[in-house]
């Protein structure tokens, strides 16, 4: 079975998941897991960038313009969460990093069902075979334009 974009996502979710794994584990024991949660919140920056910049304009062109709307304001709670959580590690703030991760865990686990039932399966329908192959090779070559961040971000501080 050829890959699809839509699989590799989905496997890129499950990895990310693997490195948060090892954080949440570290969090009811003395000492926080940092590296695991900068791998993990590294990855799914990236995972981000890749939709928002390849795979999710495609599905807009397409007409699914509401359902890609919702996964944009998502990733906007999501990036800001790992800003807190980055943020609180820096600076030693072992109680918000603990405190952060459960609303995380929860918008993670809500979000990549909805990608993976509806988005994803769709992309694999409507998606050109040019656009597939470069969310892939991104994906896989695993660089973000420096500075970058996602289109929804911040809007809390706001
Ligand atoms: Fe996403
Ligand atoms: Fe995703």
């Amino acid at each position: 079975m050829a890959e699809t974009a839509g699989r590799v996502l989905e496997h890129d979710h499950h990895r990310i998941d693997d490195r948060f794994a090892a954080f949440a584990a570290s969090l009811p024991e003395g000492r926080i897991d940092a590296a695991a949660f900068h791998e993990a919140a590294d990855a799914l920056r990236h995972h981000i960038y890749v939709e928002e910049e390849l795979h999710f304009p495609a599905l807009r062109a397409a007409g699914l313009l509401a359902p890609v709307l919702v996964m944009l304001r998502e990733h906007g709670e999501i990036w800001d969460l790992l800003d807190l959580i980055s943020t609180a590690l820096a600076d030693g703030d072992d109680a918000t990093a603990r405190a952060s991760w459960p609303p995380l865990a929860h918008l993670l686990e809500q979000h990549n069902a909805k990608e993976e039932r509806i988005l994803y399966p769709a992309g694999d329908q409507m998606l050109p075979a040019e656009v597939a192959d470069e969310v892939i090779a991104t994906l896989t070559l695993g660089v973000t334009t420096p500075g970058w961040t996602c289109q929804l971000a911040g809007r809390e501080q706001q």
